[in-house]
């Protein structure tokens, strides 16, 4: 059993991933969730999973942490996540209340009472920044940080950046340079998981709340991805999980990887070398490259909706 605390910036992928990790609680230990300003405004991606958790029936503790990123100005995602940062589905507002606790003094108590804990971070990563430069002498107890962000060559904010590295990469470099395990799921290897509009038909919503949920956020998310002229959408962030529960499904290369922060181009692209008698960067990284079988990848998604379907009445 693992024990993690999700960083998010929920966001329907976010969503998706933590609804992933509901449904694998035999494997999970899920402490609590953190946000943080990235998709959308702190308020409003905290107020996103409260909402998520109180329709589906879960109370994990929800802590805010920093509302813009270290150095740069807030710069959130309507065009992919909508105004409120979870546009499209139908579903009732909050009544459940963020835990009163910055998220990394959450972090902070979480790590004096266990072992071990894993940090999936699937939002822009000031929080994980910032904890690490605060709370330096706690870090030896995260057995690993998993994140969904940068790639090892495609971008899609900047031609070679990714929008969680991007949007803060003072913070993501402190993170990169800890010298703790760290994986990465990068554009790429989301891309190669990505789901198929006709999938998405396929999920049928009288199977219960969880996928008509799941379906209503994936309608609106594909749109980002058909206006375009695509036919499938990635679900980001659920990579992450699903990489926890199944790291057989993934083709993965270690590689030395820093960030760039500053660079007409390249401001916010994850440089990934290879690690070689040349290598320049010191900061080995589980780079995930591609998902091996789509089919089995989707799978452990649509059996987390089956098993919510029949926990969420
Ligand atoms: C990442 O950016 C956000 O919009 C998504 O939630 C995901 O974490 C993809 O680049
Ligand atoms: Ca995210």
């Amino acid at each position: 059993m693992r024990n993690i605390i999700i960083d998010c910036d929920p966001g329907h992928d976010d969503v998706l991933a933590i609804m992933t990790a509901f449904a694998n609680r035999d494997r999970f230990n899920i402490l609590g969730i953190t946000t943080v300003a990235g998709n959308q405004t702190l308020e409003k991606v905290t107020n996103n999973i409260l909402k998520v958790q109180d329709h589906l029936g879960f109370a994990y503790p929800v802590s805010m942490g920093y509302d813009s990123p270290i150095c740069k100005p807030l710069d959130v995602q309507p065009a992919a996540h909508g105004e409120m940062g979870l546009d499209g589905p139908e579903i009732a507002d909050a009544v459940s209340k963020p835990s009163g606790k910055h998220a990394i003094e959450f972090i902070k108590e979480c790590l004096e009472k266990v072992d071990k804990l894993t940090m999936v971070c699937i939002g822009p990563l000031t929080n994980m920044g910032l904890f690490l430069k605060t709370y330096p002498q706690l870090k030896n107890k995260i057995e690993e940080i998993v994140i969904m962000g940068g790639s090892y060559n495609l971008g899609n904010v900047r031609v070679k950046a990714e929008f969680n590295i991007y949007h803060d990469p003072e913070a993501a470099r402190i993170v990169f340079n800890s010298a703790l395990p760290m994986t990465m799921a990068g554009l790429e290897v989301c891309y190669s998981g990505a789901i198929n509009f006709d999938e998405i038909d396929r999920l049928n919503e009288k199977n219960g709340k969880a996928t008509k949920l799941a379906k209503e956020i994936l309608e609106f998310y594909k749109g980002w991805a058909e206006k375009r002229g695509w036919t499938q959408t990635a679900i980001f962030d659920m990579t992450t999980i699903i990489y926890l529960l199944h790291p057989e499904y993934f083709d993965l290369k270690m590689m030395n990887v820093d960030v760039e922060l500053s660079g007409v181009y390249t401001q916010g692209m994850t440089v990934c070398e290879e690690i070689s008698s040349y290598s320049r960067i010191n900061n080995p990284v589980k780079v995930l490259m591609a998902v091996k079988d789509r089919f089995a990848f989707l799978n452990v998604f649509y059996e987390a909706l089956n098993k919510l379907d029949q926990e969420c009445k």
